[in-house]
């Protein structure tokens, strides 16, 4: 399962199967900037700066322009991860809420990593 890198907060979040950025950011105990969470606003956006993702949804035509379509930029609440990520926000708005969350998505990431590694993870 991909990993988001959100180098500016020294963070790696771990995404599960068809989970968008924008999920996985709540999920791992982050607020960020949030709209209409249906691709038709474009207030969620992020610059992907290393990595590639798709749409498995809709998203509104006019809401990222044709050069934007190219340039990494990507509606966070749509977006799902093909490969790994590194993103970078485009505001301070997003902080860490709840602790206890990402403490669970860390230990996620580490699990799926080490099955993925074959090895056996300790508790
Ligand atoms: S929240 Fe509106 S496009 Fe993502």
């Amino acid at each position: 399962m991909p990993n988001v890198s959100i180098p500016a907060l020294d963070e790696v979040i771990y995404l599960g199967p068809d989970e968008t950025l924008l999920s996985g950011l709540y999920k791992a105990g982050y607020s960020y900037t949030v709209g209409c969470k249906r691709g038709g606003c474009g207030i969620c956006k992020v610059d992907v700066l290393d990595g590639d993702f798709s749409y498995n949804r809709p998203i509104a035509a006019t809401v990222i322009s044709a050069e934007e379509r190219t340039d990494g930029t990507c509606l966070s609440c749509r977006a799902v991860p093909d490969s790994d990520v590194t993103i970078q926000m485009r505001d301070d708005e997003m902080r860490l809420v709840n602790p206890f969350l990402r403490q669970i998505n860390e230990k996620a990431r580490r699990r799926a990593e080490a099955l993925a590694a074959g090895t056996d993870m300790e508790q």
